[in-house]
C-alpha cells in the first residue's frame, strides 16, 4: 500500500543547505560523490529507480522552484595536478568538486596568473565552465585549455577542447544542449607565470588595486582588490541567501541603444565589439526596485541585480518576484532580462 504523501516527504533529503538561496526544497535522495566510480554508481542507481537526477556543485547558481522528485548528486571530486610546465606557463588539471575560490587562492600563492580577477566567486571548479563565470574583465574561458566530462548515456569520460565548449557571455554548450547529458569531471587551465598578464581594464578594479598598494601592482594586489570590491557590493550567502546576479546583462545592437539613450541619457552600458552590453543593475535600480520586497524576497540594497532570500522562502516566491521585475523592465525600456541561474523543477 502506498505511504501517505506527507509521511513519505519527511524521509526526503533537505536541499536548503545545498543551495545559496537557502530555498527549503527537498529531493528524494542526496548523494555526495568523491570519485568517478561513485559518480557512475550514483547515476546508475538513479536510472535503475527510473528517477531523474541532477548533478550539483555548491548550489550557488541554482533555484529549486519546487521539490526535486529525483536524486541530487553532489559533485565532490577532489584533486589538483600540474600536467605541464615551462618557464612561461603551467597547465593544471583540477577535479570538478574542488572549491573555486580555494583553487584561485592556491594559484595566487603559487604566483600563477590568470584567475585572480575571478576570486571569491562561490561554487565548484566543475561548474565554472557551465556558465563561463566572469568578473572584472576576465572570463574563465580565457584560461581553460580543455575539460573532461562524463557522458550520462555511455558513462564514458570524454575530453573537450576550449573550442568544443562554445563559450560565450554566461553561456556554454554545457548550460544549453548538454545540460542533461554531460557532467564535468575535471578542468585543465593554462596559467601564466609573468606579471605582464594582469588584466586591469575594469576601471573600478584598477582604482581599488592602486589604492591598496604603494608600488607596482602585483598578482596579490589584484586578488585583494577583487576580494575587497566584491565584499563591499555582494552579499555573502552565508549571511544573506542569494545566487549572485539574478539576470544577465542584456546585449543589444547600437540602434536599439541609441533609441534608449535618447530617452534615458544616463543609462549605463559598455561597448563590446559591435554590440552594447547594458548594465541590468542600472535598469532595475533606475526603475526603483532597490530594497523592494515581495513575500520576503528582496532586491539587494548595494547591487540591484542581486535578489536575496533572507527569510528562506520557497523558489516559487523567488521566481514570481523575478517575473515581476522582468515585466516591469520590459514595460519601461522594452528590454527582456534573461534569468542567469538555472531554475530546477520536476
Ligand atoms: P551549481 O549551482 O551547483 O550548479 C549550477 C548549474 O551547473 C546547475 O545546473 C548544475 O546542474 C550544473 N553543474 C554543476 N556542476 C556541474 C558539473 N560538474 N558538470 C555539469 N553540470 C554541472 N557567477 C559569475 O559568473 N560571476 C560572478 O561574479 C558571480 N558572483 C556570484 C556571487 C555570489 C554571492 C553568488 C551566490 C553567485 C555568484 N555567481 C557568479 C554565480 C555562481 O557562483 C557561479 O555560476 C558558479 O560557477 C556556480 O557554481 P556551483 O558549484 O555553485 O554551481
Ligand atoms: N549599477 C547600478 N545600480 C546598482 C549596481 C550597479 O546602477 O545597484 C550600475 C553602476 O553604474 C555600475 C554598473 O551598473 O557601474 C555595473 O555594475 P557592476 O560593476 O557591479 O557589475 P554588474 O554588471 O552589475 C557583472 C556581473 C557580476 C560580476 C560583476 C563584476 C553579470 C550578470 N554580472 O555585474 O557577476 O561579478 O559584473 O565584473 O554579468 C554573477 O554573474 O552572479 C555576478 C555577480
Amino acid at each position: 500500500m502506498p505511504k501517505p504523501a506527507n509521511t513519505e516527504k519527511t524521509a526526503w533529503a533537505e536541499l536548503g543547505p545545498h543551495n545559496t538561496l537557502a530555498v527549503p526544497a527537498k529531493c528524494r535522495q542526496l548523494t555526495p560523490v568523491g570519485s568517478l566510480d561513485e559518480l557512475i554508481t550514483a547515476v546508475k542507481n538513479a536510472k535503475a529507480e527510473g528517477l531523474p537526477f541532477l548533478v550539483l556543485g555548491e548550489g550557488s547558481n541554482t533555484v529549486f522552484v519546487g521539490d526535486y522528485n529525483g536524486h541530487v548528486i553532489l559533485n565532490r571530486l577532489q584533486g589538483l595536478e600540474v600536467v605541464k610546465e615551462n618557464e612561461a606557463t603551467v597547465h593544471v588539471r583540477v577535479a570538478a568538486g574542488e572549491n573555486w575560490h580555494d583553487f584561485v587562492k592556491r594559484c595566487v600563492e603559487k604566483a600563477w596568473h590568470g584567475l585572480e580577477n575571478l576570486a571569491l566567486i562561490p561554487g565548484t571548479v566543475g561548474a565554472a565552465p557551465i556558465q563561463n563565470i566572469g568578473a572584472y574583465g576576465v572570463e574563465v574561458k580565457d584560461a581553460i585549455i580543455s575539460l573532461e566530462a562524463l557522458d550520462l548515456n555511455t558513462l564514458q569520460v570524454d575530453r573537450f577542447t576550449n573550442k568544443d565548449c562554445h563559450f560565450a557571455y554566461r553561456e556554454s554548450r554545457f548550460k544549453q544542449d548538454w545540460s542533461e547529458v554531460k557532467v564535468v569531471t575535471s578542468v585543465t587551465f593554462e596559467l601564466k607565470k609573468t606579471a605582464s598578464s594582469l588584466v586591469l581594464n575594469y576601471p573600478a578594479l584598477q582604482d581599488r588595486a592602486e589604492r591598496l598598494t604603494q608600488g607596482e601592482l602585483t598578482l596579490k594586489d589584484v586578488f585583494s582588490a577583487v576580494v575587497s570590491l566584491r565584499t563591499e557590493k555582494l552579499p555573502d550567502p552565508a549571511d544573506i541567501p542569494n545566487a549572485g546576479s539574478f539576470f544577465k546583462n542584456p546585449i543589444i545592437d547600437q540602434e536599439t541603444f541609441s533609441a534608449l539613450k535618447s530617452v534615458h541619457p544616463e543609462i549605463v552600458a559598455f561597448k563590446q565589439d559591435t554590440v552594447i552590453k547594458l548594465a541590468a543593475a542600472w535598469l532595475i535600480d533606475n526603475a526603483g526596485w532597490k530594497t523592494k520586497r515581495r513575500d520576503g524576497v528582496c532586491v539587494h540594497q548595494t547591487q540591484a541585480l542581486v535578489i536575496t532570500n533572507p527569510n528562506k522562502q520557497n523558489g516559487c516566491a523567488i521566481e514570481s518576484f523575478a517575473k515581476e521585475i522582468q515585466a516591469d523592465i520590459k514595460d519601461r525600456y522594452g528590454i527582456h532580462l534573461e534569468i542567469e541561474p538555472r531554475l530546477i523543477r520536476v
